[in-house]
């Protein structure tokens, strides 16, 4: 139910629906879009970047609040450490419990080694269980990699890294039929073959759906063949430093247990960052749908070893986050709404862009409408939004089809009593996806030996925009190939003598460059505002807590 001095609006709304149930909206030109991005995108807002000071990627542009956790003072003081006490002893790590990191100690364990997956909070807490609508894949007859490798490719305005694309595209049928095999329930049609939707900038129907759930229930098989296969995992254990040898390859990590604070050292002869995102990191002040602990931990420790990052000033802003009610603000209204029909419209009842062009466009008009235009409507809590009127889905399909293929969306809406088959959402973007990251071959590889990325904390796939249900394919592709690699490599490496040294070496040149003192103690873990670990700390740990041992804020 919405207070009345929206209800006004709404039957603006309302009024239109017939006229534009006939309204074909023009697709916008590569003139305008580019207009367009560069007065509205928020990655082209200047005072929102800087330049990163140090690393490897030294003078390129970054978002201050990612700036600040890359140029971060490290957790630990390596003199405190003692390397010849190892807690574990393993062939491969995997460090994130989402979809890629899952995909890779499955893969890595299939391929002969011996692997550990560790997490910052449980199993399968990952923006993974927030992917709503789907994972792309051509396979029906009027589609092939290639028509998904161009539409890929021109979501992410042709910067995209070709070979990353490449093998994107050609994995993608194999892990549809992966997943069906591990039990994934796909959505089918009635003779039994998959039913499959489009999306913003894809350009044949591809994406393969449970309902508005699909991450959720993706996870929910990966989980259950981590266990299934007997494969060892820590919760509660985030990465707080990599381990380097004195051969310049990767050896392990330094955890840090949440529950006592203790940390503990793992050996492995190669390491598999898969951290997911950094939503959290709540970037221009935007809300986010990440998950708790998406506050970029993985690359900030892989580029302390000197791990090159690619696309660091491209963040993606999903178009449709939720501006009211307050209690859900910055949660994703699925893609899907817009795919199934749902328009965009603005306080008059008008739409204003095409609902299907790549996420850029729509969030970047979407601002435009509400700062520009004035044609938003403002919240009582000073939230703004434009209309995302799914109502027209029931209107143009049938009655049912949103209770059929949006449940999600219609629980969440419905717990504040507004019923998403009738009335309107209010939407505004939201920080949804770090498009770059760690820089990988298509193997997972990073530029450091042993260092393998997967899912979103790699970086060149998506170029600067991905589109709808690339990302849930990325997870697996890159998942997946990477855990086959690293156990390929865990084969042959042979470790040399355990370091910290990068560590002291990262802080001399933090130090040097007068940051030591301005700059937070990094990876995050865990968003400012939330308890912070030491706050979890049971009295018998602070006891035995070893002084100095870590930072924990
Ligand atoms: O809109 C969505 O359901 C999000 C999908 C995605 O980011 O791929």
């Amino acid at each position: 139910m919405y207070p009345a001095y929206m209800e006004e609006s709404i039957r603006k709304v309302e009024a239109t629906r017939e006229r534009r149930l006939k309204e074909t909206f023009p697709r916008i030109t590569d003139k305008e879009k580019a207009v367009l991005l560069q007065k509205f995108h928020p990655d082209f807002v200047t005072e929102g970047m800087r330049e990163l000071l140090v690393g490897p990627n030294k003078g390129e542009p970054t978002p201050n609040e990612m700036a600040d956790v890359l140029e971060g003072n490290s957790r630990i003081d390596p003199d405190k450490i003692n390397l010849d006490k190892v807690d574990y002893e393993v062939d491969v790590l995997v460090i994130g419990c989402g979809g890629a990191g899952a995909s890779a100690a499955l893969l890595a364990q299939e391929n002969g080694a011996n692997v550990l997956l560790i997490t910052k909070l449980r199993l399968g807490d990952a923006n993974t269980v927030g992917a709503q609508a789907g994972t792309q894949a051509a396979d029906r007859a009027n589609d092939s990699p290639a028509i998904h490798y161009l539409d890929t490719m021109g979501g992410g305005r042709f910067t995209n890294v070709p070979e990353l694309v490449e093998a994107l595209v050609k994995d993608a049928p194999s892990v549809i039929k992966w997943l069906e095999t591990l039990g994934v329930n796909w959505d089918k049609d009635p003779d039994g073959s998959m039913h499959e939707l489009s999306g913003g900038g894809a350009s044949r129907l591809r994406l393969h759906s449970a309902r508005d759930y699909t991450g959720l229930e993706e996870m929910r098989v990966l989980r259950d063949e981590v266990r299934n296969r007997c494969i060892d995992y820590l919760e509660f254990s985030p990465i707080v430093e990599l381990v380097m040898d004195d051969k310049g390859q990767v050896a392990g990590a330094m955890l840090v247990n949440l529950e006592t604070n203790e940390l503990n050292l793992v050996k492995a002869k190669a390491v598999i960052m898969a951290t997911g995102g950094a939503g959290r990191l709540h970037i221009q002040n935007f809300p986010t749908t990440n998950h708790y602990g998406a506050t970029a931990d993985g690359l900030v420790i892989a580029y302390r070893v000197g791990a090159e990052l690619i696309f660091m000033d491209t963040m993606q802003y999903h178009p449709t986050g939720a501006a009211y009610p307050v209690q859900i603000l910055g949660q994703l209204v699925t893609e899907k709404v817009r795919t199934l029909g749902g328009q965009l419209v603005n306080a008059e009842g008008e739409q204003f862009i095409m609902p299907l062009e790549p996420r850029d466009v729509v969030a970047s008009a979407n601002i435009r409408e509400c700062k520009e235009r004035g044609r938003g409507i403002v919240t009582s809590t000073g939230e703004v939004g434009v209309w995302l009127d799914s109502p027209m889905i029931d209107i143009m399909r049938s009655g049912g089809t949103i209770a059929r293929e949006l449940p999600a969306m219609v629980r969440q809406f419905s717990r504040f009593n507004i019923d998403i088959t009738k009335e309107p959402m209010l939407v505004y973007p939201t920080l949804h996806y770090q498009n770059g990251g760690i820089k990988i071959n298509p193997d997972g590889a990073t530029t450091i030996p042993g260092l393998f990325a997967a899912g979103e904390c790699e970086g060149g796939v998506h170029g600067q925009n991905r589109l709808i249900g690339n990302s849930t394919l990325d997870i697996f592709v890159f998942g997946r190939r990477a855990g086959r690699a690293a156990a390929q490599y865990a084969k042959e490496a042979r470790l040399g003598t355990l370091t910290l040294d990068h560590v002291r070496r990262w802080q001399k040149e933090l130090r040097e460059a007068g940051l030591a003192e301005l700059r937070p103690v990094s990876p995050m873990l865990l968003p400012n505002y939330a308890r912070q670990p030491q706050d979890y700390l049971t009295d018998y740990a602070k006891q035995t807590l070893t002084a100095g041992q870590i930072k924990m804020a």
